[in-house]
């Protein structure tokens, strides 16, 4: 078939054809050719393309048939490559129109398609992120202490060491600043004092002492950041609500009971408190709150029969610190001691996540592993 190009540019004596026999099978070779060409994918522009190498008036193979072999055909073959010709054209014209009309049709039949909607298709999910369980266990808390008459207030992560510490009556040399001495930032030349990010929750006791006056019942909700070295119950950064109530009439009851609500509100009616002394700077006294074990109902024996794994035996775990305001930290907000009373409390978020879910390493807080995340919705 590749020589058949050549063939049209030649006459039939030179092809060597000298009988009317001999003309059906020429035609019948480049018949073949289209008939193969014809059926090849092609879209509209193809077909153009190849409508014209047949068709064509001045180059077309059908043109280059009548010019090189039935004009100069002597009189004997003339007769027979004009039918053979005819015949070709009718044939050429009927197939390439046939295939026009069949690329057309093909050609809506795909926009067509395209454009279709199947509405037995299943949907396209779009997955709904929920929230994370730390900011999960927030809100808990948030509603338990809304329904008792706090609000919330928020405060800066940056915070200057007189919020962070003096005015909470950790001076500079005193040694819990030991635990806390932490992220201290870079500061512009020319910066009066330094920063740092806070290590509690507890300045924001003090900027709300400093804006407003008594009665003040809030929670502090927030991001907080000491230098301690990751493993499964540390973590650089965490989360604390902070508490504050003053006011004229506040009792160390009216605290113990207030904190024995909120525990109870978090864990189920069927845990218990309990508190011991303890020390923070800003609180006199001070107290360390304990719930009974939610794991081994406070019997300290677990599920075997063993020794409870969650509270070591002892039937209680350690929640947070606490106290009643000391008079002190008063001093540096211009509150009178004397008049009022208040109770302050600093819970570890993440802690109590911990033991409310039965998750045994911090981290998996912060990994962002959505097989983690998932089994919170
Ligand atoms: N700020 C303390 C801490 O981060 C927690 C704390 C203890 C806060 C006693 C309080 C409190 O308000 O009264 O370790």
């Amino acid at each position: 078939m590749a020589d058949t190009p050549n063939k049209l540019a030649q006459t039939l004596a030179a092809l060597g054809v000298t009988e009317p026999a001999q003309i059906p099978a020429l035609f019948t070779e480049v018949r073949e050719r289209f008939d193969s060409q014809v059926s090849r994918p092609m879209d509209l522009q193809a077909w153009e393309i190849l409508r014209q190498s047949w068709l064509g008036r001045k180059s077309g193979v059908l043109t280059q048939i009548t010019d090189n072999w039935l004009k100069p055909a002597t009189q004997e073959l003339k007769r027979g490559v004009g039918q053979e010709l005819n015949q070709l054209r009718a044939h050429v014209e009927s197939k390439s129109e046939e295939r026009r009309k069949s690329i057309e049709s093909g050609a809506e039949e795909t926009a067509s398609a395209r454009e279709r909607v199947d509405l037995s298709l299943p949907g396209v999910i779009r997955p709904i992120g929920s929230h994370h369980l730390i900011r999960q266990v927030f809100q808990q808390i948030e509603d338990i202490f809304f329904s008792i008459g706090f609000s919330v207030v928020e405060g800066p992560e940056i915070e200057t060491p007189y919020y962070n510490f003096e005015a909470l009556n950790i001076p500079e040399f005193h040694p819990v600043r030991d635990d806390m001495d932490t992220f201290y930032l870079d500061l512009p030349k020319g910066a009066t004092q330094p920063l740092l990010l806070r290590t509690h929750t507890s300045p924001m006791q003090i900027r709300t002492m400093e804006k407003r006056q008594p009665p003040v019942r809030v929670i502090v909700p927030g991001k907080v950041y000491r230098r301690d070295n990751p493993d499964a119950t540390h973590s650089f950064i965490f989360h604390q609500v902070e508490g504050l109530a003053v006011d004229t009439d506040i009792t160390f009851c009216g605290f113990t009971g207030t904190i024995e609500y909120f525990v109870k509100q978090f864990f189920g009616p069927g845990v218990n408190t309990r508190f011991r002394p303890s020390y923070f700077p800003f609180t006199e006294p001070s107290v360390e709150f304990d719930v009974s074990c939610p794991f081994c109902g406070g019997s300290g024996t677990g599920a075997g029969g063993g020794t409870c794994s969650k509270c070591k035996g002892a039937g209680w775990i350690e929640l947070f610190g606490a106290g009643m305001v000391d008079p002190a930290v008063y001093g540096f907000v211009n509150y009178d001691p004397k008049k009022v009373t208040g109770f302050a409390f600093g819970i570890g978020i993440d802690r109590l996540a911990m033991l409310k879910y039965g998750i045994d390493d911090i981290q998996v807080f912060f990994q962002n592993d959505a097989r983690f995340l998932r089994q919170f919705p």
